[in-house]
């Protein structure tokens, strides 16, 4: 196998997992990978580790380096499963190495594993561990996305272990960006940081700016930025960087998404005469059914849109499960500067428009009122209420679009 080189004698010994398509319950069409790092220094160091289930290929991708047993330092940036349950495995071959981290980690890890026989230091932002040639630079990024997550930044060679953050979920033959967008496309890619962040990064919009402004304000070069998933940034960094803090901020595109699902094709029906009306005010629209497109990808719509309009039955006199699912997993996500509105069928009580409206309302989202509602069967006079409903959603959004010009809206 023949190494992979990230900046010199710095090497990405990670695993593509082609197959999963099922992340912890959040879709994965383009598979992952989970990226771990080998420094060689005078005292070589490993940055995370990988999945359980892949602990013997990143050992045998580390042997193909060195051995494993001459590893000093294990940096442990996020303790999630998808990085942290090989430690066991790593440090049953390196058991004299040092393992770096945060506190919090070191407190969640002891839930995994039995640490007294590890040799444990915990880190805070400004702490430095010097490797030889190398200075690594801690900072901890507490909440992004979990508690105990940090950086870890070399500054000779200007490279930042970001762990999940810029992360994307690609399984991939392309380690780097540059190659990926020569195999597949740049608008391939920025889809799938699309994906990632709304998924999951949207509700910590506000801590990645303050992040990203302290990293600036230490004066950090960034040159590479080697996440935990997906490719490695070396084409240019400032542009996923400048990514983040455009969504971090609010940034959306002058666009519609209408997500729906239906019982018997009437809500599907008004789908149609409401993007209509959408597409004829000048606004592009999205349309995603719920039944037939995983939520994750509904989810990555709605951010990517400024506004976001919710066709639903009602079942029970209570919403479609589809969209009581999308609602209460965007609900947790706490979309923001966004606006919404509803419309579906019903045949007799009605019941879940009202609800799905309460359910924005109570996510702080902006909201567009009245919403339509047809019983049974879109009739004729139906279709223009519809086609209104979509022309009239659409100029509100361009109105409220406004409002983030200075982010760069629309
Ligand atoms: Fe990729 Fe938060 O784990």
């Amino acid at each position: 196998m023949k190494p992979v080189e990230v900046r010199d004698k710095v090497y990405w010994v990670g695993v593509v997992d082609w197959a999963i398509r099922d992340f912890h319950g959040y879709e994965t069409p383009r598979g992952t990978s989970y990226n771990n790092y080998l420094i060689l220094d005078d005292e070589p160091t490993l940055v995370d580790t990988v999945k359980y289930d892949f602990a013997d290929l990143t050992i045998k991708n580390i042997g193909a380096i060195l051995d494993p047993g001459a590893i000093k330092n294990v940096i442990v940036n996020h303790i999630e499963n998808d990085h942290a349950t090989s430690l066991d495995r790593v440090m049953q071959l390196a058991p004299h190495a040092v393992i770096y981290m945060t506190e919090r980690a070191q407190k969640g890890l002891a839930r995994f594993f039995d640490l007294s026989a590890w040799r444990i230091k915990t880190v805070k932002t400004g702490d430095k561990l010097k490797i030889g040639k190398r200075t690594v630079l801690f900072l901890e990024t507490p909440m992004l996305h979990w508690p105990d997550s940090m950086v870890s930044y070399v500054q000779e060679d200007k490279l930042l272990f970001s762990q999940d953050a810029f992360g994307q979920h690609i399984a991939s033959s392309a380690r780097f960006d540059d190659d990926y967008i020569a195999c597949e496309s740049i608008a391939e890619l920025d889809d799938a940081v699309l994906d990632y962040y709304a998924n999951i990064l949207m509700p910590f919009g506000p801590l990645i700016e303050k992040k990203i402004g302290e990293v600036q304000t230490l004066g950090l070069e960034i040159e590479v930025i080697a996440p935990d998933h997906g490719v490695i940034w070396r084409r240019d960094p400032g542009r996923i960087l400048q990514m983040y803090l455009d969504m971090a901020r609010g940034k959306a595109a002058r666009s519609v998404a209408v997500v729906y699902d239906t019982m018997w094709r009437s809500t599907e029906q008004m789908t149609q005469f409401i993007a209509r009306g959408v597409q004829d005010a000048g606004v592009e629209c999205r349309v995603i059914k719920l039944r037939a497109s995983p939520i994750s990808v509904a989810t990555k719509e709605l951010w990517r849109a400024r506004g976001t309009l919710i066709g639903c039955p009602t079942l029970n006199n209570i919403p479609f499960p589809t969209i009581a699912q999308f609602l209460t997993y965007i609900r947790g996500l706490r979309p923001k500067n966004r606006i919404a509105g509803a419309f579906g069928s019903f045949g007799w009580g009605g019941g879940a428009v009202k609800e799905v409206y309460a359910a924005i309302k109570q996510m702080g989202l902006e909201v567009y009122e009245p919403g339509v509602e047809v019983v049974y069967r879109p009739g004729p006079e139906d279709e223009q209420r519809c086609y209104d409903f979509g022309y009239g959603f659409a100029e509100k959004v361009k109105e409220y679009d406004l409002k983030f010009q200075d982010i760069g809206g629309g």
